[in-house]
């Protein structure tokens, strides 16, 4: 049962406030929001940008879009990808370069607050982490994307949980790595056994959620207080700048880069962040950075971890050395465990930080143009062909066209005749 409606009135909300959909109408762009219903209830909301500025590009013909669809990360929304505005925010550039661009929103944040039988105040709404994000969220979402575009496969972008969501996902239920032509990782967040954002802070304590919930709310994340009392413990990290942005969990957890940080985008940023999510969420994030594993909430040391060998599509990711959370080791663990790699981009700048993949002054310059070369390079009907020697091809197209291409240990200009050889047999899925 899928609802879908054009957003035309939007409520009428404070000068920064303003939601998704009014913001994205404002500067011109054709905006559309989609509700969801996913198999366990949840209505999520979906936004969508079917063409490009002023209504440029074809609207009745979005079909002839290739689609990309956008999952936010922890303690955001489908806002975050708007905020910097036209030519500076990834969901206007890739709307003005030709792309279908859609936005989920997980259970929980600002526009995914309702469910068939539940309501916010009912403790089993907010019963869930990222792995039901991943497991049910994303799927509910990319069915609809597809049944409405028509199309047979979408370009997946992650930002942070976004990509610990996909994984979940791609490992879960394998049918969806047809669905996908290829995955682009900004900050993955898949191991965090090297995690350097206060967030480690609560690693000693994931096993005991009650202490947790006792800090953050049982239900809903919701931090105010208790964490800063907790944080305070150890010092807001953040100290030699705002107060402001210590009370805000989101720059407390992700780090705060105040070079590419617009201070003009404070007052939009702080509206929109953060945006709601479980307190179980943000354990399962803890679990993670205590055992270093990639494993279901609660698991014990025999729970196996998420079938990282189910995952077949093909990924990017793109990662910076002074980012918190998504530390380069972390990365570097992820790459080696999955198939199928177009490479990684390490951003060229070392101050650049998590939350600079959203807002950062220079994204596009330094991120976003590496993302279109990644999409522009892949057509679709070639993708469908997961072989490797498609694979190599296009890394070495990348590795002409990316200027911050770093593909594991392989050496520019790319794999000799030998790795090749090795990579093939001891990674690569082989032709039907
Ligand atoms: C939360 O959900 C899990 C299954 O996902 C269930 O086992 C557990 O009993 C639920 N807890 C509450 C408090 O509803
Ligand atoms: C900073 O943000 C303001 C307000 O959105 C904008 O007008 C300005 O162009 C931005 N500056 C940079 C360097 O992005
Ligand atoms: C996949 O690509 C390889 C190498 O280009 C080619 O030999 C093979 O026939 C293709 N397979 C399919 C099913 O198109």
């Amino acid at each position: 049962m899928l609802v879908a409606y054009r957003a035309v009135v939007m409520l009428c909300l404070a000068p920064h406030g303003r939601a998704q959909p009014q913001l994205v109408a404002l500067h011109g762009y054709p905006s559309e929001s989609h509700v969801v219903r996913t198999e366990d209830g949840y209505l999520l909301t979906l936004h969508r940008i079917p063409g490009g500025r002023d209504h440029r590009g074809p609207s009745g013909g979005a079909a002839a879009r290739p689609v990309v669809f956008l999952q936010h990360g922890l303690l955001a929304s489908s806002a975050d990808w708007v905020l910097t505005g036209p030519g500076k925010s990834l969901a206007y550039i890739l709307a003005d370069s030709g792309y279908d661009v859609w936005m989920g929103n997980a259970r929980g944040n600002t526009y995914s607050r309702a469910h068939v039988t539940l309501s916010t105040k009912d403790s089993a709404f907010w019963n869930f982490s990222w792995h039901e994000i991943g497991y049910y969220d994303l799927p509910a979402a990319i069915d609809h994307v597809l049944q409405v575009t028509g199309q047979k496969s979408l370009f997946y972008i992650g930002h942070s949980m976004g990509t610990t969501t996909f994984y979940v996902m791609l490992s879960t239920r394998p049918e969806y790595n047809d669905r996908v032509m290829a995955g682009v990782l900004l900050a993955p967040v898949v191991y965090l056994g090297s995690c350097r954002s206060p967030i480690r802070y609560l690693a000693p304590y994931a096993d005991d959620y009650q202490y947790l919930a006792h800090l953050f709310g049982a239900d809903e994340f919701l931090p105010q207080n208790a964490a800063l009392q907790f944080f305070a413990k150890y010092g807001c990290e953040l100290a030699m700048f705002e107060l402001k942005l210590c009370e805000n969990s989101i720059f407390v957890i992700c780090g705060f880069d105040k070079d590419q940080f617009n201070s003009s985008m404070l007052p939009a940023v702080l509206s929109h962040t953060p945006a709601g999510t479980s307190t179980k969420t943000v354990t399962h994030f803890a679990q993670s950075i205590l055992t270093g594993k990639f494993k279901p909430f609660g698991a014990s040391s025999e729970t196996p971890e998420y079938d990282l060998s189910k995952v077949t599509v093909p990924t990017a990711a793109f990662y910076a050395d002074n980012d918190l959370l998504s530390d380069p080791r972390d990365v570097q663990q992820l790459f080696q465990k999955v198939s199928m790699k177009l490479g990684k981009f390490r951003v060229a700048l070392p101050s650049f930080n998590h939350l600079d993949f959203l807002w950062g002054k220079n994204a596009k310059k330094l991120v976003f143009d590496d993302v279109l070369a990644v999409l522009a390079r892949f057509g679709a009907e070639t993708m469908r062909n997961r072989s490797f020697a498609v694979l190599n091809y296009y890394r070495t197209l990348l590795q002409q066209s990316g200027r911050n291409y770093v593909y594991g240990h392989v050496p520019f200009p790319g794999p000799t005749a030998e790795d090749a050889e090795q990579e093939e047999s001891s990674e690569f899925p082989t032709d039907p």
